[in-house]
């Protein structure tokens, strides 16, 4: 069975902590799933996790509804959320229905996440009317990086921490069933959590809120070279390919990999039928 909006609701009720991950491909898909992991964002970090580009900017509608696809087919029981990604609903709201119906209809997934606040609520009031589940985001809010000035810590000072914990109830207001707090000093994260009836879901915003959600590719140290401050490597993937794919080169250059083992063989009568057949003077 997969998890709902509704199972999310009541975890905040019961006091119940949850985690939560990003995941782009039918294989970090089944791995979620597999993990019993209840939420699944298929993040418009796509960009820079799968795509190699350098923000969340230049991803498209396609990009995630073709990734978003992959993992709906591998994974059965997480709530699928996708990032509806730059200029998709920033339009109008009308705009916004169109993006998220395709994500709903095209993809598979259950609900979508916005970032932006009160900016954004009659959108999130849009979507929700029609029946489609939102999550916002708030605090560092990636798609805003140039109007941010960088990757930076948000509502650090009083006019700026009130407008987030405005935000949030307005977000709250307008129909979200849970909001992500991006690198949000955990003091008003935690303000926030308290305020709200609908879960937060933290990265980078300390221990209090109700959720955490992470980039998978930081869980599982994917990139050896960058580690964000909020990350934890629970592995290190990267690591482990980069020693695997050097033996691998290693013995298929010194000729003891593949062996028969890994290897189909046929009786040596077809490999002699298959000579006589050979024209006069080909072959050895
Ligand atoms: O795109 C993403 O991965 C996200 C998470 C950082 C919450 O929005």
């Amino acid at each position: 069975m997969r998890v709902t909006i509704a199972d999310i609701r009541k975890k905040k009720a019961k006091g119940e902590r949850f985690a939560a991950i990003t995941a782009y491909d039918v294989v970090t898909g089944r791995l979620v799933d597999e993990a019993g992991i209840p939420f699944l964002l298929v993040g418009d970090s796509l960009g820079m996790v799968a795509l190699g580009y350098d923000g969340t900017i230049p991803v498209t509608l396609d990009d995630m509804i073709h990734h978003a696809r992959a993992v709906v087919r591998g994974n059965k029981t997480s709530l699928i959320v996708i990032d509806l990604p730059f200029m998709t609903y920033h339009k109008s709201p009308e705009q916004a229905l169109e993006s998220a119906g395709r994500c709903l209809q095209e993809a598979g997934a259950q609900a979508v996440k916005l970032e932006g606040g009160r900016v954004i609520a009659p959108t999130v009031a849009r979507l929700t009317q029609a029946g489609i589940p939102v999550v916002g985001h708030l605090g560092l809010t990636p798609q805003s990086i140039h109007q941010l000035g960088g990757f930076k810590a948000q509502g650090k000072d009083v006019s700026r921490a009130a407008e987030l914990l405005e935000d949030a109830l307005t977000l709250q207001e307008a129909g979200a069933f849970a909001i992500v707090l991006e690198c949000v000093p955990v003091e008003l994260s935690a303000l926030i959590t308290k305020r709200l009836a609908i879960p937060t879901i933290g990265i980078g915003s300390g221990p209090h809120c109700d959720a955490e959600i992470q980039v998978i590719a930081d869980t599982l140290g994917w990139f050896s070279d960058f580690v964000p401050k909020h990350a934890k490597q629970f592995a290190k993937l990267a690591d482990a390919a980069a020693d695997a794919l050097k033996r691998y080169v290693e013995e298929v250059n010194a000729g003891t990999f593949p062996t028969e083992r890994e290897s189909v063989s046929v009786s040596e009568d077809v490999i002699r039928a298959v000579e006589t057949r050979l024209p006069e003077g080909a072959g050895g």
